[in-house]
């Protein structure tokens, strides 16, 4: 029997670059050796746009149909919606058990997004579901009892407290949970054209679904450096760095490859001309599967609700044996 493998993506906004280079690469090359379902994290991507519910509505299709077009094929993989599986819910309830308040507190990955919520969680005023997130992605996981879960670098200290969480529950209750692994691509973070964290909120990112001409001018006012010399050095030349990057992306190809590509240019746009063209060449194939989609939305509503039907079954038996574990089986 295949390991399962899940992972989910919160519905704030279309995937980019980044997401792809560390997470959506690796979905697509393990779909095959894995049970693999793909979640829309509606639920906790309220826990910081409980403020504007519209927006995570409507980007569960755009999340879905980012999925679908590079490739990740709903023939073989399981997508589903978070909020549409109450044993999450339920299960998130038990967890919370297993985890203390000051713990979650020292979370680095919630400790920086709580920073970057100021507007929503002023003065470190964290609300109590935004805080106990890592305890419900432990729940989104463990439901099935995934193993395995691609993920950006970022989310690495929310599976290692997921672990902590699993490790106690098989304590108290026998050996319910199997331990989890996330996985990070190749190219774990991938900067924005400003040489930040790519990301919607920064204005920064090249996203899946961006067109030839977006991609074009996004390249074309990109910040470059004087010296009109191309070679990887990431203290020294961040942004020129990170162009090439996104030139290893799109070709496969080795910095050393793309330095000795390109040794006699003059100038940057020479370089910056040929980077969009792979760039718009890697994203050929995803812009041809999302159109499909986008003419026909209803294709994706109906891929989430066989998705639904699925993992509400899985969900029931594996809720019924932790109920049992925790003597709540009445
Ligand atoms: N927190 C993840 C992110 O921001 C999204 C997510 C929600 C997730 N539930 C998950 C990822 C379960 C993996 C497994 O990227």
């Amino acid at each position: 029997m295949k390991k399962i493998l899940l992972t989910g993506d919160r519905p704030t906004g279309k995937l980019h670059l980044g997401h792809y280079a560390g997470s959506l690469k690796n979905r697509v090359k393990m779909q095959d050796d894995y049970e693999t379902f793909i979640m829309v994290a509606d639920v906790q991507a309220l826990t910081d746009n409980y403020d504007n519910p519209q927006k995570v509505r409507d980007n569960v299709f755009e999340v879905v149909a980012d999925n679908l077009a590079v490739g990740i094929d709903p023939e073989k993989v399981t997508y589903f919606i978070q909020s549409q599986i109450p044993q999450i819910a339920e299960l998130t309830v038990f967890f919370s058990n297993m985890v203390t308040v000051s713990e979650l507190q020292r979370n680095p990955t919630v400790k920086t997004e709580i920073g970057q919520k100021g507007h929503l969680f002023k003065d470190g005023n964290v609300t109590f579901g935004f805080l106990g997130y890592p305890v419900s992605q432990t729940a989104d996981i463990s439901f099935l009892k995934a193993e395995v879960v691609p993920v950006g670098e970022d989310q690495m200290p929310v599976l290692e407290q997921a672990n902590r969480i699993l490790k106690k529950f098989n304590r108290y209750y026998g050996k319910t949970f199997p331990e989890i692994k996330g996985v990070v691509g190749e190219i774990a973070r991938l900067a924005g054209l400003d040489g930040r964290k790519m990301s919607k909120s920064l204005g920064n990112a090249i996203y899946i679904s961006d067109s030839e001409e977006e991609v074009a001018k996004k390249i074309r006012k990109a910040k470059t450096d004087s010296e009109n010399k191309l070679y990887y050095d990431l203290e020294k030349k961040p942004e020129i760095s990170n162009l090439m990057e996104y030139y290893k992306l799109a070709t496969g190809k080795s910095f050393e490859e793309i330095e000795e590509e390109f040794k006699d240019i003059t100038y940057y746009i020479e370089f910056k001309e040929k980077l969009t063209e792979e760039l718009n060449n890697f994203l050929k194939p995803f812009r041809e599967r999302r159109k499909k989609y986008e003419e026909n939305p209803q294709l994706v509503w109906d891929i989430l609700e066989r998705g639904r039907k699925k993992v509400l079954e899985r969900a029931e038996k594996n809720m019924a044996e932790i109920k049992e574990r925790m003597k709540i089986d009445y």
